[in-house]
């Protein structure tokens, strides 16, 4: 029997499906020593019991009034050792930013100082922003993905951590990648024997094999990282499809789709996850749902390297599954309160709208925008259910990742006056206007991380 740890008292919205807005109205939840939900419990007689006895033990959160409890973000997609270029040079295609950029703040995590300075400022204001889970690209080189899942560790964000592999000298500098596919396989098998070896029972940091892309990967290390991972059970993570260029120079080297080739090196797995993926053709989202695969969706970097939607209704209703990421610095906001907003907007320009008269010429697909309801369920249960972890949603088994968001704060855009009491309008100016100051306490696994 696990012991109770932590029994927090108040109201929470969480979406178990995804335009299903649940409320669960001035409930108890009750968290063990393991950091999951043991039971959510109702008012009532056994309720006044449960709250009395761990506001003795000292354990009880009873939130203010006009605060709601909600399920903490999952970042899909980001990359850690890019968050200090965070807003710079976003004009440049995809594969200049890359070569002219990226790859040279990317090398410089070599030097253990640099590395510990950025990755403890990036996860602390993560958490800031409520990214409670995070899939994060780190660097070629192994010892900085360690300092990373060290900052995760220390400031308890819950994390899936790459060490990326890139060594196809026809497209990576000789700077920055790995020696060979050889090298590159014996690093990341390095890499997750080592961070699971960092941690006990119930480990809040997995390792993710994660080629970068097809372009900067020979067959040799994709076929290689395929057999890893159906070894090692770990999570996989790359780019597919992302722009006009990375999509056609996979085509013209290996005469398929990103997906197809993929799917031929055993990367396509139940606990893949690929960014981006503007440019899947209707066949290849069939094979993603029929694998498992999820999409993370990148509406702000998608708008700058792609100029590009990714048709997220066609793939919701094919079955794929789906979340939100950053693409910190691709995406030049670390908060996923922007990222539902951006995911909303870009869904808005997609879709016809509900008015018959409006001509369909300069909208994209006709499809049905997006609700509230379905980016927050994006940004929280969709996230949690791609990377097939019992998070994003305040449920029994679920793990205690939440955070509070409250209203009316000085500095804070989320206004919310006595009259508005239906809780699909709170939503609703939540994930439309809520901002990092609305945020207040902060759990992760039952360990409060944050409180501002
Ligand atoms: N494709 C390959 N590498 C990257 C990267 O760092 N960011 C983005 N957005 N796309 C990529
Ligand atoms: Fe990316």
């Amino acid at each position: 029997m696990t012991q109770t740890a932590l029994v927090v008292l108040g109201t929470a919205l969480h979406t178990p499906s995804r335009d299903g807005l649940e409320v669960l109205q001035d409930c108890a939840f009750v968290v063990d020593s393991a950091g999951r939900i043991a039971e959510v419990i109702p008012p009532g007689a056994r309720q006044d019991e449960v709250v009395a006895e761990a506001e003795a033990a000292g354990i009880l959160h009873r939130m203010a009034p006009e605060t709601w409890l909600i399920p903490g973000l999952v970042d899909l997609h980001i990359h850690a050792p890019q968050w200090p270029q965070l807003g710079l040079a976003l004009d440049e295609p995809l594969e200049v930013w890359l070569q002219k950029y990226t790859f040279p703040l990317e090398v410089r995590y070599q030097d253990s100082a640099f590395a510990t300075e950025v990755y403890d400022d990036l996860v602390r204001s993560l958490l800031a922003q409520g990214t409670t889970t995070a899939l994060y690209f780190g660097t070629v080189h192994k010892a900085p993905n360690l300092i990373l899942a060290e900052a995760c560790l220390r400031h308890g964000q819950r994390a899936l951590v790459g060490k990326v592999a890139m060594d196809d000298p026809a497209t990576c500098p000789e700077f920055y990648r790995d020696a060979d596919a050889a090298t590159a396989l014996a690093e990341t098998r390095d890499f997750i024997t080592e961070l699971r070896a960092m941690q006990g029972e119930n480990p809040l940091v997995l390792p993710v094999i994660t080629p970068r892309f097809i372009p900067s990967c020979t067959d040799e290390l994709l076929a290689g990282l395929g057999k890893l991972a159906a070894e090692t059970g770990c999570h996989v993570q790359t780019h597919a499809s992302e722009s006009d260029w990375a999509k056609g120079y996979v085509e013209q080297r290996l005469g398929c789709s990103d997906c197809e080739a993929l799917d031929g090196f055993g990367l396509m797995t139940e606990r893949t996850v690929l960014a981006h993926c503007n440019f899947v053709s209707d066949p290849d989202m069939g094979l993603m749902a029929e694998r498992g695969v999820a999409v993370a969706h990148c509406p702000m970097s998608n708008a700058y390297f792609a100029n590009a939607i990714f048709p997220m209704r066609r793939a919701l209703e094919r079955g794929v599954e789906a979340g939100l990421g950053t693409d910190i610095s691709g995406g030049f906001s670390p908060s996923l309160l922007d990222g539902m907003r951006h995911a909303l907007m870009s869904s808005r320009h997609l879709g016809a709208g509900t008015d018959p008269g409006l001509s369909p010429d300069q909208r994209g697909s006709n499809e049905t925008p997006l609700s509230a309801v379905e980016v927050f369920w994006l940004a929280t249960a969709g996230g949690g259910e791609a990377l097939s972890l019992p998070i994003g949603q305040l449920r029994e088994g679920f793990y205690f990742d939440a955070l509070v968001i409250r209203a009316n704060l000085p500095r804070s855009g989320l206004r919310v006056r006595p009259e508005i009491t239906r809780h699909q309008e709170i939503l609703e100016k939540i994930v439309l206007t809520a901002d990092a100051a609305a945020i207040g306490e902060v759990w992760v696994q039952g360990r409060k991380v944050l409180e501002q």
